[in-house]
């Protein structure tokens, strides 16, 4: 159906956090991806629904793997798990050395674009302008960079955000959207990053406040504990979420009328 990249600039502001965040509440079916070539970190936090850690020989290498002549969407289910809470996942490479071999960055962004029956959300880590799973953007609907209120981090997401933009000949070609995690209560913080941002002419699609929440991030880590509709993180991604869904949905059902559509159509007209 559609892709939905994660990244960052610097730091570990939270994406795999994020990713996993919008891939519990998006509206559709999701498989979160771990594209981050430095290492995925799924596996090593989160046990699968049988409350068993998940195979470490399933995931993105072995996806690639089987793929190697050519990657098709029948393939991905066997290289996916399901994580406790049922979230499907396809885990990331053990580290940096793994992910060396992996050439086919583009062809993965088309296949996550094009699966059937689930929209993808793609944990890229840290992107800058020659970092290889960049290719994978080409094939996304959104790309949504977290980053903190610190503000030296805040431009260095403008200046890779600007380099990402000279490079592609557009705002990465998708629409981008940022998170800035920040304390519920630091609204003015995440509005002056916004200003920051906008200042240097970005041409963004969203820029949300996400809660900085340690015990809503626990659950992605594997604790938990309570109801996590009750946290401040995931009661500041619902509207991240609906809105990012929404801005994306025409990218990923094309709206095709039906000869069904057109009589009703004509129908309604010659009734008027
Ligand atoms: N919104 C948040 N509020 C509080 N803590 C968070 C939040 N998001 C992430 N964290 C915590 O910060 C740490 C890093 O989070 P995460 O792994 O999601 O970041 P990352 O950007 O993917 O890092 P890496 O560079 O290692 O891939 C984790 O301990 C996580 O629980
Ligand atoms: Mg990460």
């Amino acid at each position: 159906m559609g892709l939905v990249a994660f990244a960052s600039a610097k730091g570990s502001p939270g994406v795999t956090t994020a990713s996993l965040l919008v891939g519990a509440l998006w509206p559709r079916p999701t498989i979160v991806v771990e594209c981050d070539p430095s290492g995925g970190d799924v596996a090593l936090r989160m046990p699968g629904d049988d409350g068993q850690p998940l195979d470490p020989q399933r995931g993105l290498l072995s996806l690639v793997a089987a793929g190697r002549k050519s990657l098709y969407p029948g393939l991905v289910p066997a290289h996916a798990q399901r994580l406790v809470g049922g979230q499907e996942v396809v885990a990331g490479v053990s580290s940096p050395e793994q992910s060396a071999g992996i050439g086919q960055w583009a062809q993965l962004g088309e296949l996550f674009a094009e699966l059937p029956g689930s929209d993808v959300m793609a944990d890229l880590g840290r992107i800058g302008a020659g970092t290889p799973q960049n290719a994978l953007l080409t094939h996304a609907a959104a790309l949504v960079m977290v980053v903190d209120t610190v503000p030296s981090n805040v431009i260095h997401l403008r200046e890779r955000l600007r380099r990402v933009k000279d490079q592609t000949g557009g705002p990465v070609g998708v629409p981008v959207h940022v998170a800035v995690v920040a304390e519920p209560k630091r609204a003015r913080a995440v509005r002056e990053v916004a200003e920051a941002l906008e200042r240097a002419e970005l041409q963004l699609a969203g820029v949300h406040h996400l809660a900085h929440d340690v015990p809503g991030a626990g659950f992605f880590l594997g604790q938990v504990s309570g109801n996590p509709d009750r946290t401040h993180l995931v009661r500041s991604a619902r509207p991240i979420v609906q809105e990012l869904s929404e801005r994306t949905q025409p990218y990923f059902v094309p709206q095709v009328s039906t000869q069904d559509d057109s009589e009703s159509l004509l129908d309604q007209e010659g009734q008027a």
